[in-house]
């Protein structure tokens, strides 16, 4: 069932607001919970910027120029631990718009560095590692919102916590090409929630071709390390997440622990070279394997091991050698070997 993306094989990297989505469904070859649960994992590392953001960051660009409150000469701002802002910037630069971006301190060295060098003004706020919705003064989102309160004609902000854009995103592009490159077979659908974007725009859409479908979100633990989920006992729901709650059949809590040791496993058994969010996923499918009813399960690796060297070496999950012969060697790497 393994759909390769042109991407994938023609082993160039895309980079255009042009060459989002497309991206691989692989199987997972030796993490395997028998014959009836095949794991196949959406390598969403294959979209340019590298993540599932370009989905979000794209279509939220793309409407606010339809709509006409993005318009050239403007400046894009938006509160994002990493990926959004990485993907906002590039498609940015491409389109011709200046880019301020709030971002909590706790982000990783490596994002910080890939955001300055994408052209991105940084406001680096004390906020938690995934900007916090809700009240308050010195976050990111709320930082964001007040910055550009008065200047309507100079700055765009997208917010993917609120923007419908980001639902559509996943809704028309991630969904319909999880349901295809499983011939409609994709029975539990996993992912991490940050946002809530992906989870409720795949989750609408699957449901909406079979009911049956189980959607289950992943939340890793309070005052956690992986970048770009939130813990939703510790910061208030976003509402993008709020509008369509009600899709998702169950949340799984994970531990940092968890994750990084499945960033490990992953690394180990399947060559492969994964972002935090990536292991907390499959933290999160072990909890409910036994639980669920046969049939193809399809995970999101949301990003590749590219940005977070320092918070692997941190946690201890790689030796500096594993670190560098994952990234060269490791399965599926999307030809970004030289973004270390
Ligand atoms: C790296 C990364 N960031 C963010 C998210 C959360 O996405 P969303 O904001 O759509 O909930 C995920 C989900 O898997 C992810 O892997």
């Amino acid at each position: 069932m393994d759909v390769p993306a042109a991407s994938l094989q023609e082993n160039v990297e895309p980079t255009s607001i042009k060459q989002v989505g497309n991206t691989p469904l692989v199987h997972l070859t030796h993490f395997r919970f028998g014959d009836e649960k095949d794991v196949l994992a959406k390598l969403e590392w294959f979209n340019p910027a590298g993540s599932l953001k370009a989905r979000p960051a794209s279509s939220m660009i793309l409407a606010g120029e339809n709509r006409g409150v993005l318009k050239k000469g403007m400046t894009i701002m938006e509160p994002t631990s990493g990926n959004t802002g990485i993907a906002i910037a590039k498609f940015a630069r491409e389109l011709g718009y200046k880019v301020e971006l709030a971002v909590p301190e706790r982000i990783s060295s490596e994002t910080k560095e890939t955001l300055l060098s994408g052209g991105a003004k940084l406001l680096v706020t004390e906020d938690d590692l995934c900007p916090r919705v809700g009240p308050g003064t010195d976050q990111s989102i709320a930082l964001a919102g007040a910055l550009i309160l008065n200047h309507p004609d100079q700055y765009y902000m997208p917010n993917q916590y609120e923007n419908e854009a980001n639902f559509l995103s996943h809704y028309r592009g991630t969904g319909p090409e999880i349901w295809e490159q499983t011939h409609g077979k994709v029975k539990t659908f996993i992912t991490g929630i940050g946002t809530g974007g992906t989870i409720t725009g795949v989750g609408t859409y699957l449901k909406e071709n079979n009911s049956s479908i189980r959607v289950i979100a992943v939340q890793p633990q309070k005052n956690h390390h992986i970048q770009g989920l939130r813990n939703l006992d510790e910061s208030e729901m976003p509402e993008i997440l709020k509008r369509r709650y009600n899709v998702i059949d169950e949340t799984i809590t994970v531990s940092d622990d968890e994750s990084f040791h499945m960033v490990n496993e992953l690394a180990n058994n399947e060559n492969l070279f994964p972002g935090p969010s990536s292991g907390a996923v499959m933290a999160g499918l072990q909890k409910v394997i036994g639980s669920l009813d046969h049939g193809p399960i399809v995970v999101i690796f949301g990003d590749d091991a590219s940005k977070y060297k320092s918070v692997y070496r941190e946690f201890g999950v790689f030796t500096a050698e594993a670190y560098e012969k994952l990234r060269v060697n490791s399965r599926f790497n999307a030809s970004r070997k030289t973004n270390s």
